[in-house]
């Protein structure tokens, strides 16, 4: 049996999660689904990254512990994971104990082993990113000083360098002699291009306890903490056992994938493969980077409000459906656009027309005309033209999926099942069953329907990876049972058994009506005001309960940069996070305001305020020059509705 262990990145704690990081942890389980499938002895990893300077400042605002920040955060990740169905056989947290020693070990052996020395740095420190940065590294017009940028400071200090230089050419030669390593190949070129064109210095691993006390500590000098990229890479080889469990070690490593966005290539793909041949320890498989999610056209940022939240998706349409549309749409290595037109235009055409109708057809035939059991199957029922047809386009449909599994093009593979769908629809609308069935000799009858259900049975076997829960549905509905499919059984022909007694066919994908959009409320004409002017001192319940009122958590305030009064907030409406502008910044200081409970305007329309998105307002007393935030008396969740 062999062996597949994969990763995602670690996941920032103090970010929400977003498209992005869904995206790639959701990849990561379809491709530990097709292997356990496989027959595949499978370890998927998944976690959290939890040092460095933002954890620490995000703490201090809310005057908590770091801790207990982290162990907050880690919540919204799992919970997500937890909604979004992923199958992770662990979940890492660079906090834990077991992580932290491995760290510390590969530390003190490096240093040992002179891998690792101390040297005073004066250079230029990127405080926005936490790193240290040269000239060439940022986008200075002619004649500017790296210091005239705002996040760019000139940085003298003694810290702990890893002689990564020296490896430059090792690398460049492991890169070309192991193609495989980095995948997309354009990737790879980008990483050589990086290696080939400048000197590769050293990498500075510490940070002084005086500006950053939230890491690991160095095991030689308690006055530093570790370097977070250096803590985080880690995380692959502490947690399958390198340094505490050999033999668990080396049943996983070498990982077959490590899977990571675009936006992290060169610390998975240079630091990480120093490290690694500096520890002696042998090099992952592949290195995958994907693309980027856009919004249309646009970076997602969350200042330009364009953010996707799965779970908005995964209220509206289910999970399944959201995992579907990611897999399909992604042409892995490429940017993908996602726009809510292009969701449920995917949505009702693969899966509540082709997919869906397939599936209720099928049902529904075999219900009213074959006593609502899978048919007798016909010697020769793959003996006509139209069936071999179809049922090669089935097998296409297989080797397809094999193939681009290995590839790693699954939309392709997907693609494919749905031309074996349209195949199938096609192939019952030619046959006519519902002709078939007004003929005394049930022969050909059986035959259409043995055959659409052999292949809706290797569809769902295909797509169970993708869909496990609306694919494992279908296969109960077929009078299969409800563990996971072998993927043997997609090559075989007759795997259903006749005379089992089919499920009820429900409906897999409803279609999805766009709701209307909402008239604005029509205003009511006060009928006692003659003069025809709207009387505005009263208005009717109605009107009241037209407003949305609702309780809603700072997680987050930041001040907009150029303005004096406006700060801009994430907060916890229930399940869901918002951001809202509001013009308090005279009134309370950013830090002052993650952890509070607030009431939220919360069904007003969204605007962009100073070119900041708006997701509501929140409610504040003015009286003169004073402004008072309008919170709850005790607690109270988010999300609840005031009136
Ligand atoms: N903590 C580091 C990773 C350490 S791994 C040892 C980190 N974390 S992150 O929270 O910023 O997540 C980064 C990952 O999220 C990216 O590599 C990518 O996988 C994913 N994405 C974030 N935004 C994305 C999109 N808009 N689109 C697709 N994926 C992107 O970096």
């Amino acid at each position: 049996m062999s062996t597949f262990y994969i990763t995602t990145p670690i996941y920032y704690v103090n970010d929400l999660p977003h498209i992005g990081h869904a995206y790639t942890t959701l990849l990561a389980d379809v491709l530990a689904r097709y292997h356990r499938m496989l027959g595949d002895e499978t370890f998927f990893l998944t976690g959290t990254d939890e040092h460095g300077q933002k954890v620490q400042e995000a703490a201090q605002a809310r005057g908590v512990s770091e801790q207990v920040h982290v162990d907050e955060t880690v919540q919204r990740f799992q919970e997500l994971w937890a909604k979004l169905e992923i199958t992770n056989d662990d979940f890492v947290r660079t906090t834990q104990e077991r992580h932290t020693r491995v760290v510390q070990e590969v530390l003190q052996d490096l240093l040992d082993r002179d891998e690792i020395y101390k040297a005073e740095y004066d250079g230029w420190y990127d405080v926005k990113s936490e790193t240290f940065v040269t000239e060439k590294d940022l986008d200075l017009a002619e004649g500017q000083s790296p210091d005239e940028l705002p996040h760019i400071k000139r940085i003298k200090e003694a810290n702990y360098f890893f002689r990564m230089g020296k490896y430059q050419q090792w690398l460049i030669d492991y890169i070309k002699e192991h193609p495989g390593f980095i995948q997309p190949d354009f990737r790879r070129n980008e990483t050589l291009g990086f290696l080939e064109n400048q000197a590769l210095t050293d990498l500075c691993i510490s940070r002084p306890k005086t500006r950053l006390s939230w890491g690991i500590e160095l095991p030689f000098d308690a006055d530093y903490v570790t370097y977070v990229w250096f803590d985080a890479l880690v995380n692959y080889i502490s947690v399958p056992g390198y340094r505490r469990d050999e033999e668990t070690f080396n049943r996983w490593w070498p990982a077959e994938y490590h899977l990571i966005g675009k936006d992290i290539l060169t610390t998975h793909t240079v630091y990480w493969p120093t490290m690694l041949k500096a520890m002696g320890v042998p090099l992952p498989k592949t290195v995958f980077a994907h693309g980027w999610w856009l919004s249309g056209k646009d970076k997602m940022s969350k200042s330009d409000g364009n953010v996707v939240n799965p779970m908005d998706y995964i209220e509206a349409f289910g999970v399944d459906p959201f995992r579907y549309f990611l897999m399909a749409e992604m042409a892995l290595g490429q940017d993908a656009s996602f726009t809510h037109e292009n969701f449920v235009k995917r949505y009702n055409a693969d899966l509540a027309n082709d997919l869906g109708n397939l599936g209720s057809r099928v049902l529904k035939m075999i219900k009213a005309n074959c006593g609502g059991r899978i048919p007798e199957v016909p010697a020769d029922a793959l003996a006509g033209a139209e069936e071999k047809a179809l049922w090669a386009a089935t097998q296409a449909a297989v080797s397809k999926m094999e193939e681009t599994l290995e590839a790693m093009r699954l939309d392709l593979g997907i693609n494919e099942v749905l031309t074996a769908v349209r195949a199938c629809n096609k192939y019952l609308e030619q046959r006519a069953p519902w002709k078939q069935a007004k003929e005394d000799d049930k022969t050909p009858l059986y035959q259409t329907m043995y055959t659409a259900a052999e292949v809706l049975r290797v569809v769902s076997s295909l797509l169970y990876p993708v869909m496990p829960t609306k694919m494992r549905e279908l296969r109960v509905a077929l009078g299969l049972d409800d563990a996971a499919p072998d993927i043997e059984h997609a090559r075989q022909w007759g795997v259903l058994v006749p005379g089992t007694e089919i499920g009820p066919p429900g409906i897999l994908f409803p279609r999805h009506v766009e709701e209307k959009k909402q008239e604005p409320p029509k205003q009511e004409k006060n009928v006692e005001n003659t003069e025809g002017v709207q009387d505005m001192s009263t208005i009717t319940l109605d009107d009241f309960t037209r407003i949305e009122l609702k309780t809603a958590e700072v997680l987050t305030a930041e001040r907009i940069e150029d303005t004096e009064k406006l700060l801009k907030l994430q907060v916890k409406v229930g399940e869901e996070t918002r951001q809202l502008v509001a013009g308090i910044a005279l009134h309370y200081a950013a830090e002052d305001l993650p952890g509070r409970k607030i009431v939220i305007v919360a069904n007003l329309k969204p605007r962009k305020v100073f070119g900041v998105m708006s997701e509501g307002m929140l409610l504040a007393a003015r009286l003169g020059d004073r402004l008072r935030l309008v919170t709850v008396d005790g607690e109270q969740e988010s999300g609840a509705r005031v009136g």
